[in-house]
């Protein structure tokens, strides 16, 4: 049996082949995506997750667009790595399918009810949306099978010396996620990082979706090139739906997890603690290591199964 799978998503270039990969796979049943400003402002990662939908041949499955600024602090778009439309790079045509008027809070509790199996949740973005399904019902944890969420890191940042974006950009969302006693796996910096592909490790040949994640890449590579030196980029939101698919593909273990949420140095720091030291019971599943060059051949097996 599939498992049931919800994507809440800021697409975003590896949000965007997080979808595909999902769609692209029989282990898992993608309900629904729900968007989140992030990557982009909240207009356009619901455009552009409408677009992939419909460039994957699936444009039945609904998106409901969710929060478009974070729960207490700005917005602070990643244009400079996703560019304007927030998935720059190919000439994808404007979707013809529209996104709910229903809010992402209200699709994710209608689409937990109506499923027959506790539903895996993937957010691969700021956790705004999940913290407000929280909120306004908590009784939605007994109906939620996990959280496997793209952020955060142990040693690794990225937005800032002390952080990873997605729990940055909504520390708060993020403090309530991790403290609210759920199934909660952390995909962070330290495995995504070694989740590298570029764009000659695709055939273009293969397919239309195939093309259009190279020329993903193609862009989503200049920020990686010009910041990291590498000649591939992190597929960090891939590697959250990946460990749905193939749990085998991380090392994981489990850890107290605090969010700093005060500190303009350090806000966003996922604060793990490896050692034991606090004594504090754990509360999250820590993701540790993965086989990297596993991961990239198994996506690029799946991108090619699309149209
Ligand atoms: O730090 C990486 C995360 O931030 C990914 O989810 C990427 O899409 C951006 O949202
Ligand atoms: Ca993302």
């Amino acid at each position: 049996m599939p498992i049931p799978i919800l994507i809440d998503c800021d697409p975003g270039h590896d949000d965007a082949i997080a979808l595909l990969l999902a769609i692209a796979s029989p282990e898992v049943d993608l309900l629904g995506v729900t968007t989140v400003g992030g990557n982009s402002g909240l207009a356009n990662t619901t455009r552009n997750a409408l677009q992939v939908l419909e460039l994957a041949g699936r444009p039945d499955i609904a998106v409901a667009p969710g929060e478009a600024h974070p729960l207490s602090v700005p917005l602070l778009i990643q244009d400079h790595i996703h560019g304007a439309s927030g998935l720059e790079g190919p000439d994808l045509p404007e979707p013809r399918t529209e996104a709910l008027e229903t809010h992402a809070v209200d699709f994710i509790v209608d689409k937990v009810a109506a499923c027959d199996e506790p539903v895996t949740l993937i957010p691969t973005g700021p956790l705004t949306n999940i913290a407000l399904l929280l909120r306004r019902h908590p009784g939605i944890a007994e109906l939620l099978d996990r959280i496997v969420l793209m952020g955060g890191g142990m040693a690794e940042s990225n937005v800032t010396p002390a952080a990873e974006f997605n729990i940055w950009a909504d520390p708060q969302a993020a403090d309530e996620v991790f403290s609210a006693g759920l199934d909660v796996t952390m995909v962070g910096l330290d495995v995504t990082h070694q989740a590298l592909l570029g764009p000659d490790d695709i055939d273009r040949a293969r397919g239309d979706s195939a093309r259009v994640v190279a020329e993903f890449l193609d862009f989503f590579g200049h920020f990686h090139r010009d910041v990291y030196g590498l000649d591939a980029s992190p597929i960090h939101d891939a590697v959250a739906v990946a460990h749905v698919i193939w749990p085998d593909l991380l090392e994981v273990d489990e850890f107290d997890v605090r969010i700093e949420t005060e500190s303009p140095l350090t806000r966003g720091r996922t604060v793990v603690d490896l050692n034991r030291v606090t004594g504090h019971e754990p509360n999250a599943i820590v993701a540790l290591g993965i086989d990297g060059e596993r991961f990239s051949r198994l996506l690029v097996e799946r991108l090619y199964r699309l149209p």
